[in-house]
């Protein structure tokens, strides 16, 4: 069978673009479901190209729906009648249930969208609650993690990369020795509160990979033993016999501190944003105070100087002797 790399050699007609170490990563990743009904989704299609090679990579896929946020995409057409196209932004609930609308679990999501951070972490905790078990969820053009202009930077850690690394850590909640939960090691980095669809999910996480600007999740086949017990092969232990009595029984892990280096450096940053937003907030208001207020002693100063006011000051100053009179009169 072609190899995904000559596919894209040998395509005409609709473009589509990808780096070329992807097209190797891809190979080895999706290979193995060559010739499974798979459900494929791809986020951003731009030209709709990818959809046709993933049509002809994927002979037996049942369906390959692709989501675009440009309109322009809505006039593309395909003869395959695999291939779905849903035109909007992936992040909008409304637009993610039509992309669910076509198949309620997917095989294989592959998110070649906006690249913001923020995007592919919202899409992610939408979508990956939608991956078949055994599936893969694909996330291109990391670099663009790195970079301001996407909501990136090496050190920060509210960036997809920051998040995939996170999920490393969701893969080895097991060995934590903390009472703090997966969602909890996540939510810091998504605005809103995490949806219990994902929160239920995050067990299933079998593994994250990286790769040169890419990022492969896999989900795990079903439910299993995390780490499982120690196997010990052989009976002759001349060095130390210490596996042999530890064969057949499971990881013992180590409880830990709450000690600095197990402090959330997010959960300072969190309150530290709310705290700068708390402020802005009240810098903005205090100007609007100063600017109403310069307004009233401007409405003031023009009516102290209007004709009409002078006009009355014989009469206010007799009015108020009357009234200093009257009072000190009734004392
Ligand atoms: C790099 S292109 C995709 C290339 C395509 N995969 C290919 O093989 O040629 C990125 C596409 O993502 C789309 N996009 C950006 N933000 C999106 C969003 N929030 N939802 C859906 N699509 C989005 C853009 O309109 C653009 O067409």
């Amino acid at each position: 069978m072609e190899s995904l790399a000559t596919l894209y050699g040998n395509h005409r007609g609709k473009v589509s673009q990808r780096w070329e170490s992807y097209l190797t990563v891809l190979d080895r990743t999706l290979g193995e479901r060559r010739h499974d009904p798979v459900r494929l989704l791809e986020i951003g299609v731009q030209n709709g190209g990818s959809l046709e090679v993933w049509a002809s990579y994927l002979p037996e896929a049942r369906v390959l729906v692709g989501t675009d946020i440009d309109p322009r995409c809505g006039a593309l057409t395909f003869t395959d009648p695999r291939i779905r196209l849903v035109v909007g932004d992936v992040t909008d609930p409304a637009v993610q249930q039509q992309v669910a609308d076509h198949a309620d679990r997917f095989d294989v999501i592959i998110d070649d969208g906006s690249h913001r951070s923020s995007d592919i972490i919202d899409t992610f905790v939408a979508l990956y609650p939608l991956l078949e078990d055994g599936g893969v969820y694909v996330i291109e053009d990391l670099h663009c993690s790195y970079y301001a202009s996407y909501g990136g930077g090496l050190f920060t850690q509210r960036s997809a990369l920051g998040f995939l690394r996170r999920l490393v850590d969701v893969v080895n909640h097991d060995h934590w020795g903390l009472e703090r939960t997966a969602g909890q090691h996540l939510q810091p980095l998504v605005d809103q509160p995490l949806p219990p669809s994902f929160i239920d999910a995050l067990p299933t996480i079998a593994s994250v990979a990286f790769h040169d600007s890419m990022g492969v999740i896999r989900r795990d086949h079903g439910p299993r033993p995390r780490l499982g017990n120690r196997i010990v092969a052989g009976d002759v232990a001349a060095v130390d016999t210490g596996p042999l009595t530890e064969a057949g029984r499971p990881l013992v892990g180590e409880p830990q501190l709450e000690s600095a280096d197990n402090v959330d450096p997010l959960a300072h940053e969190t309150e530290l944003r709310q705290l700068r937003e708390e402020r802005a907030r009240l810098v903005h208001r205090e100007k609007e105070l100063t600017q109403e207020l310069g307004e009233v002693w401007r409405r003031l100063e023009r009516t102290l100087a209007s004709p009409s006011y002078r006009l009355m000051n014989g009469p206010r100053r007799i009015f108020r002797a009357l009234f200093r009179r009257g009072v000190s009169g009734s004392s």
